[in-house]
């Protein structure tokens, strides 16, 4: 079976070499030197090599910059426009100090064409990817040219896409016209200066894509979570405008790409497999097109029909996509607006902008002017706000779903198309007034009970907590300063993050003590008060726990809520098993640390660990986001859950609840869960038994593929169970280590958690006691869930609701960690997708399921 290209690009070797390679590897050349065909320049730490090379098919010669451990990959080509037909180029430094490429007949096919020059010129080939010309004398800082200046197709980190204003110089990308031919394609990505930063990517000056205004954080329709690996920035003063981005993590090796067909792809490289990782693409759907669905319409890649006119907007024609206004304004009649939340705004075609305003004042700026059409006030950088105004047909309007965003666009109506004729007005303050009071005297009703029944919870929590702990203060848990908080983060500095959770990003932080911390910096849509939300810390505070990590205090400042964890130096088991950064660069040596005792031993603290969070504590917790990036290790490889109770904070505490916020991962969440939003603590034992298999692997369950079945791991270990040949499933570096009867009993349990049926899947005490009896007879397991038996030679079906779960949890692996609402919308629609049924309007006539109960009705 192939995989789809999309998801996987194999780096091929495309480039020809010739076989002669400079004996020793040199990244500075002077003005003595040369390099000819077949010769290269080497980075530093070996990142990056410059050289002679030709595209694909190709056989003219070009020179380029490409990734060392992957010369498929060019990043830079200087004689764009000027290929070498023969084998003979040569690139020297000239002696006005300029790069120059010559040809067999010694004439300059490109050149770095600089008036100011070095004295004492010399390029060097930098570990960034960056060619630079400098004085030999002055080693760091200032460069006389460098290509970083010129970006081809391809922006590394610290490259800048933008404008100098000073002389009015644009940088921008600019695609090959195809993998054969690095000349200039149809396709740029440039920032759009015009009103608010935003980027673009044009074909003969027409949009094909917009990010969406910068807001000071992010633009709107990029997904946050990618600001969190790689740090956006736009930067604007007197002298230049620009966007670039770095790396969270140095040993990530990432690019943007704008491909030849104008998608512009963050790809990320993984080591051990030589693949470029697709992460994401703009556009992302058909949503990101550009102006998909003509003006005052709204996109949305959830409907079926993805277009839908404004509010106050219809569909004139069924050829035409724009809608047209009901009723049109009447401006001394009084308009009014209606609000659009989660939206990318319109794009700024005719538009003004005013810095500080007020909601109020910037609604008032609006209707002081009759063709204002809508208004936004947006963040535009930190603290800064601008008030946004639209005038004419509003374009390219489509959702975005984000935690961290919440612009709202006010589109303007006339009375009517608001529904407010005189009459109606008239209704509408007689229910305002009936509504009023009925939330009033109801709010009264839930005072009165709510202090009763906080009197009696509060006499009941004490209760509890005395014995708990034998009559110490409930108030025991450390209430850190916010500021505190924010030296020990260095003000949460980047450099600080050490991950991204579903919950928020986690921060390393020094107390002036000398102690180190981790500080759970939580997402701020919990909706939780101050008081509800003490009770729930001091509550996890009390689960302690060989197994489980120590919470040290909280931090409540505003809106902010912070966790303070105990610091574990050896990381989190996923770089263990899987290698460092998990998908990102596999670790043999870091792998190969844990043998089959260690393995063993870490399994049963986890087992340890959730039990007591089930059933020991005196306040059992449902974990919902157990995984290998969750459980820490301390510097004994003592295994410790993290992040238990914070669904709890989320999601409330009921012991089996239907909800409609599915938080947890992707690869880990049972399927009941994953579809249905019921969750219970066989949820977690599923999500165990994943882990469990995974750590008997050391391979991923999310983004394993097998290539002879397209089935994900689970899958796969229980094909190979059934047909007896379980052990095959164990990760080969424990084949000197093992024993194999454990690691078939662990297979074993690891089949037994993940079944579908959540009754079918035993109970966490059950399962030590499984694991640690080599006399449990066990019984044979059923298929696991998303399993979907499927004849490896079939075509992809697009008409049948039997999916194929792998490739579907496959294609979601670039979503790593984050609150899954947004992915549950994504998951409701890719069934609805190969499903071709709306997942409302859906009802099967034997049971009247909708499409999602339908799918997971094979209990
Ligand atoms: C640069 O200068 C150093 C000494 O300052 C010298 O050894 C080296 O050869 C020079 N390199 C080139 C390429 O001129
Ligand atoms: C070298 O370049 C010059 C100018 O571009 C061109 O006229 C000449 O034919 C080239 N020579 C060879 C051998 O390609
Ligand atoms: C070098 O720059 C000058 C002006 O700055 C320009 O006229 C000339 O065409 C350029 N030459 C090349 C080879 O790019
Ligand atoms: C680029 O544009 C030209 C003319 O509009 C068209 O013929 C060509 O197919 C386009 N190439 C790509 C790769 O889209
Ligand atoms: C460009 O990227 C898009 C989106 O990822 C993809 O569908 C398309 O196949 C890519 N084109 C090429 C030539 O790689
Ligand atoms: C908003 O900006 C416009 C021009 O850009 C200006 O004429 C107007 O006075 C400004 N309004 C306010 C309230 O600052
Ligand atoms: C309304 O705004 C438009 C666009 O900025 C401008 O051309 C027009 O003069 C304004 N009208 C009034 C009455 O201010
Ligand atoms: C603007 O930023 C402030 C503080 O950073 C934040 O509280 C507010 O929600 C943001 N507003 C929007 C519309 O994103």
């Amino acid at each position: 079976m192939e995989r789809d290209p999309i998801f996987t690009l194999i780096c091929l070797l495309i480039v020809v070499f010739s076989p002669l390679e400079l004996s020793e590897e040199v990244d500075v050349l002077g003005v003595e030197g040369s390099i000819s065909d077949g010769e290269t320049l080497v980075s530093s730490l070996e990142t990056f090599q410059l050289g002679f090379f030709s595209p694909g098919k190709s056989r003219n010669r070009y020179l380029g910059i490409w990734f060392k451990t992957c010369p498929g990959t060019v990043v830079w080509v200087a004689n764009r426009n000027n290929p070498i037909a023969d084998g003979k180029g040569v690139l020297a430094v000239s002696d006005s100090g300029n790069l120059v490429l010559l040809n067999q007949t010694k004439s300059v096919v490109w050149s770095s064409n600089m008036s100011v020059t070095a004295q004492n010129p010399v390029a060097q080939l930098l570990d960034t990817g960056n060619l630079v010309l400098k004085d030999n004398k002055s080693m760091a800082g200032s460069y006389f040219w460098q290509s970083f200046d010129y970006p081809s197709d391809t922006l590394l980190p610290g490259m800048k896409v933008g404008w100098n204003l000073k002389t009015g110089e644009e940088r921008y990308l600019t695609s090959w016209k195809s993998a054969d031919d690095p000349s200039p394609g149809n396709f740029t990505f440039r920032l759009d200066k015009n009103g608010l930063p935003q980027l673009v990517i044009d074909t003969e000056s027409m949009k094909t894509y917009r990010t969406g205004p910068w807001n000071g954080f992010g633009f709107e329709a990029i997904p946050a979570y990618l600001n969190f690996l790689f740090k956006h920035n736009v930067v604007s003063n007197e002298n230049e405008i620009f966007f670039s981005y770095e790396v969270a993590n140095k040993e990530i090796t990432t690019r943007l790409w704008l491909n030849y067909t104008g998608y512009l792809q963050r790809l990320i490289f993984t080591h051990d497999s030589k693949n470029w990782e697709f992460l994401y693409a703009a556009p992302f759907d058909k949503c990101g097109i550009y102006g998909f669905c003509g003006a005052n319409s709204v996109c949305s890649s959830r409907r079926a029909d993805a277009c839908k006119c404004l509010k106050g907007f219809i569909s004139k024609s069924q050829e035409s996509k724009n809608c047209v206004r009901e009723s049109s304004l009447d401006c001394q009649k009084g308009d009014g607006f209606t609000r659009l939340v989660g939206v990318k705004v319109p794009d700024l075609l005719k538009f003004q902008l005013n810095e500080s305003l007020s909601l109020k004042q910037c609604e008032a700026e609006c209707l002081k002017n009759c063709s204002c059409t809508a208004y936004v006030n947006m963040n535009v950088s930190e603290g800064r706000t601008s008030c946004v105004m639209w005038f004419g047909d509003l374009f390219d309007i489509s959702e975005v779903s984000d935690m961290y965003r919440n612009e709202v666009v006010f589109v303007r109506l006339s009375a009517s198309g608001l529904g407010l004729t005189h009459d109606s007005r008239k209704k509408n303050r007689l229910m305002a007034i009936l509504i009023v009071s009925i939330i009033s005297s109801a709010t009264i009703l839930g005072l009165i009970s709510f202090i009763i029944w906080k009197k009696w919870k509060k006499r009941d929590d004490l209760l509890h907590l005395t014995r708990l702990e034998s009559g110490e203060d409930e108030r025991e848990v450390p209430l850190f300063h916010f500021s505190t908080i924010e030296i020990a983060t260095n003000y949460f500095s980047f450099g600080n993050v050490i991950g991204e959770g579903g919950f928020g990003p986690v921060y390393k932080g020094n107390l002036p003590t000398g102690q180190e911390i981790a500080v759970k910096r939580l997402s701020k849509d919990s909706g939780q008060g101050v008081e509800q939300f003490r009770n729930e810390v001091v509550l996890i505070a009390k689960l302690q726990h060989k197994n489980l990590v120590g919470l040290l205090g909280c931090c409540i400042q505003g809106n902010e809520r912070m966790l303070v964890y105990e610091f574990m130096p050896n990381k989190s088991l996923d770089s263990f098993i899987f290698g460092s950064q998990g998908v990102i660069c596999a670790d043999h040596k870091k792998k190969a640390q844990l043998s089959w005792r260690n393995r063993f031993d870490i399994v049963l603290g986890i087992t340890r660990g959730l039990l007591y969070l089930h059933q020991d504590s005196k306040l059992p917790i449902i974990h919902r986001d157990l995984k290998a990036s969750n459980i820490l290790l301390d510097s004994n490889l003592i295994p410790k859950i993290s992040d238990f109770g914070l669904a709890r904070i989320f999601c409330g505490n009921d012991v089996e609840t239907k909800t409609s916020r599915v938080v947890g991962t992707f690869g880990y969440m049972a399927p009941e869960y994953a579809i249905d939003g019921t969750f219970s603590a066989k949820s977690d034992v599923f999500s165990f038994g994943v882990l469990l298999l995974e750590i008997v692997s050391g391979k991923k369950n999310r983004g394993y593929s097998h290539l002879d079945h397209l089935h994900n791991l689970l899958g796969h270990a229980w094909l190979l169970w059934n047909e007896d040949r379980g052990l095959e499933v164990m990760d080969t570096i424990l084949e000197e280590t093992c024993v194999r009867s454990e690691v078939l009993r662990f297979i074993h349990v690891g089949l037994l958690c993940v079944q579908e049926c959540p009754e079918d899947r035993p109970t966490m005490s059950s399962v030590l006691f499984k694991l640690t009896n080599e006399e449990a007879t066990l019984p044979r397991p059923k298929a696991p869930g998303f399993f979907v038996q499927r004849n490896p030679y079939d075509n992809f079906s697009s008409t049948s609701v039997t999916t194929d779960w792998s490739f579907c949890l496959h294609s979601m692996q670039w979503m790593e960690d984050f609150v899954i609402s947004d992915v549950f919308i994504f998951w409701v629609s890719f069934l609805e997708i190969v499903s071709g049924k709306s997942s409302t309007g859906f009802s099967h006539p034997n049971h009247h399921q909708d499409l999602l109960g339908y799918v997971s009705r094979n209990c």
